[in-house]
C-alpha cells in the first residue's frame, strides 16, 4: 500500500517571445513544489522550442533542486526532437537520460521503467519523433508496448502509470491536422490491457482530466497545464497527485496549483 503526497506534473512548455517570464515562472515553479515535498515530480516534455544544448542547460538550471534519479523523472516533447541531428544524436537523452534510466543507466530505450514507491511502476514512454516543418505528430511503438507489457509481468505492480508528451484526447483542427497521437484509440486499449491505472500527458498546454474505460478496466488520464505559458487564456498551473492504494476505488487526489500574479505565487485551484 501506499498513501503519500506522490507526484507533482509539471508542463515546462514556453513562450519564446517571452523566455525571461517563462523560466521566472519555472523557477517559481520548482521553489513552491520542493516546499510541498513530492516523493517524486514528473516532467511531460517540452523543455526546449528548437532542441538546442543551451535551453537544455537552462533547464537542467532550473531543475537543479529537483536534479535526482529517484526525485524527478521525464519524458521527451516534440519540441525537444525539433531538429533532425539533436534527434539522431539523442541530445535529450544526453542531458536527460539519467533521470529515465538512472546512474548507471539499467537501459537506453524506452520505455524507461522506474519504481517510484512501493508497488508503484511508472513508465516513461517516448510518443516523440522528428518530423519536418510543422508536423509534430506523436506515436509509440509496438517495441515500447511490448517492453512495457514484459516489465509489468515481471514486476506485478500495484498501480502503474504511464506517462508520455502527446495528449490521447481531440484538440482543435489545426493540432488534428498537424501534431495529434496517432492511433489513441489503439493506444487507450493496449495501455488498459497493460493494467495502467493512470496516464499523465502534456502538449496540451490546458491541465485536464478523464477516465478511459472499456470492459472492466478503467484509467484516469491527467493531462498537465503548462506552469510557465502566460499568454491570453491560459494561466500557468501545474498539479500535485495524492495517491493512496488503500483506496483503489478513488487513489488519486488530484489538485492544480495556479500561478496568481498578483501575488505572484502559484496557489491551489483553477486561477
Ligand atoms: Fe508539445
Amino acid at each position: 500500500m501506499f498513501t503519500k503526497r506522490f507526484l507533482a506534473l509539471v508542463n515546462l512548455k514556453t513562450n519564446r517571445k517571452d523566455a525571461a517570464r517563462g523560466e521566472r515562472l519555472a523557477r517559481l515553479a520548482v521553489r513552491q513544489i520542493m516546499d510541498l515535498q513530492p516523493d517524486h515530480v514528473l516532467l511531460t516534455g517540452d523543455f526546449s522550442n528548437m532542441a538546442l544544448a543551451s535551453e537544455f542547460e537552462l533547464a537542467r538550471d532550473v531543475l537543479a533542486p529537483l536534479w535526482d534519479h529517484k526525485r524527478l523523472s521525464v519524458v521527451p516533447g516534440n519540441h525537444d526532437y525539433y531538429t533532425r541531428d539533436s534527434t539522431r544524436i539523442r541530445l535529450f537523452e544526453r542531458y536527460f537520460g539519467h533521470l529515465i534510466w538512472g546512474v548507471p543507466p539499467n537501459s537506453s530505450t524506452y520505455p524507461g521503467i522506474k519504481t517510484i514507491a512501493p508497488g508503484v511502476v511508472l513508465l516513461l514512454f517516448r510518443s516523440t519523433h522528428y518530423l519536418p516543418g510543422i508536423l509534430s505528430f506523436g506515436w509509440i511503438s509496438r517495441d515500447q508496448i511490448d517492453r512495457a507489457r514484459a516489465a509489468v509481468n515481471a514486476l506485478n505492480p500495484e498501480f502503474a502509470i504511464a506517462a508520455f508528451h502527446h495528449n490521447l484526447h481531440k484538440r482543435g483542427l489545426m493540432v488534428e491536422l498537424t501534431g495529434r497521437m496517432l492511433y489513441r484509440e489503439q493506444l487507450k486499449q493496449q495501455l488498459l490491457d497493460l493494467g495502467v491505472n493512470l496516464v499523465l500527458t502534456g502538449h496540451d498546454h490546458h491541465h485536464l482530466e478523464y477516465v478511459v474505460s472499456h470492459g472492466n478496466r478503467s484509467m484516469q488520464v491527467i493531462g498537465s497545464g503548462s506552469t510557465t505559458l502566460a499568454t491570453k487564456g491560459h494561466i500557468p498551473n501545474f498539479t500535485v497527485l495524492d495517491l493512496d492504494t488503500k483506496h483503489p476505488k478513488k487513489p488519486l487526489q488530484i489538485k492544480v496549483f495556479s500561478y496568481d500574479p498578483a501575488k505572484d505565487e502559484f496557489h491551489e485551484g483553477n486561477g
